[in-house]
């Protein structure tokens, strides 16, 4: 038995031996292709991927993850080609930043991990068109304290005022109570947060994007749009919308990534 088991042990070791070295021979690729487990060329995830990969451009582990991933999207020099349209004027400029950004990603992982060309396109229009190129870290004039008394389960504290803050103006306290929820920050004490911190700013802006925005993301751009603000959409205001996918456009050429279909809204 005992030998048995020996025998076939060692012959199952031949075998793969063998196996391996006739593999290993079929696969002459030329040094930009793979090599698959099955010994054939390409460039595809069957031959290039960590699990299938035998030889040559690899994507193995060094494939981009997380922040790496954020971060290979969203550049220093793309970001900056946003940021460096605001005035020097702008409070906005000595706030946001790339790195607060991308620190921000780093809390929402099912983002960082899975976000698309096509999303930081769309995203980042977005921000663009809600702060003038990151000029504001607040809504302009604010006239009113955003406090719907209705909203009892997220009561406004005293003196406190809920108007647009940070990139995608978080407001009224029935948005900042949950918000705050979700970061585990008391918004609804302190809303300032979000315009006094920029990885908050950021990531309250990644509560919405995730709550309202990346759900419509495969309906088009202008789904988007109206996710944001449907009041723009149906000739409600042309120039807002041609404002954002003109962005669109330009942050998806830079990126290289298509457009999609229906953009507009
Ligand atoms: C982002 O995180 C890195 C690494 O933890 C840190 O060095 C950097 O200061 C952070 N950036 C901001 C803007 O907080």
């Amino acid at each position: 038995m005992a030998l048995t088991q020996i025998s076939l042990i060692i012959l199952l070791s031949l075998l793969g031996f063998y196996s391996e070295t006739i593999m290993s021979q079929n696969c002459n690729c030329a040094p930009n292709l793979c090599c698959s487990q099955f010994g054939y060329c390409g460039t595809s995830m069957d031959h290039c991927g960590a699990s299938q990969c035998r030889s040559g451009p690899c994507r193995g582990s060094e494939t981009p993850t997380g922040a790496d991933l954020v971060g290979s999207i969203v550049t220093q020099g793309f970001f900056n080609g946003i940021i460096n349209q605001a005035g020097n004027g702008c409070a906005g400029k000595s706030f946001y930043s790339r790195d607060s950004f991308i620190n921000a990603t780093n809390t929402f992982p099912n983002f960082a991990n899975t976000v698309t060309r096509r999303e930081i396109a769309t995203m980042f229009a977005h921000f663009t068109f809600e702060t003038g190129h990151f000029c504001y870290i607040e809504e302009l004039r604010a006239t009113s304290n955003f406090c719907s008394l209705t909203s009892s389960q997220y009561p406004c504290a005293p003196g406190k005022s809920y108007y647009g803050r940070g990139p995608f103006l978080l407001s009224w306290n029935f948005n900042y109570g949950p918000c705050g929820q979700s970061l585990g920050l008391d918004l609804l004490r302190q809303p300032e947060l979000v315009s006094s911190n920029p990885i908050v700013a950021f990531r309250a802006a990644l509560w919405f994007w995730m709550k309202s925005m990346r759900p419509v993301l495969n309906q088009g751009f202008g789904a988007t749009i109206r996710a944001i603000n449907s009041l723009e959409c149906n000739g409600g205001n042309l120039g807002a919308v041609n404002a954002r996918i003109g962005y669109y456009r330009d942050y998806c050429r830079q990126l290289g990534v298509d457009p999609g279909a229906n953009i507009t809204c």
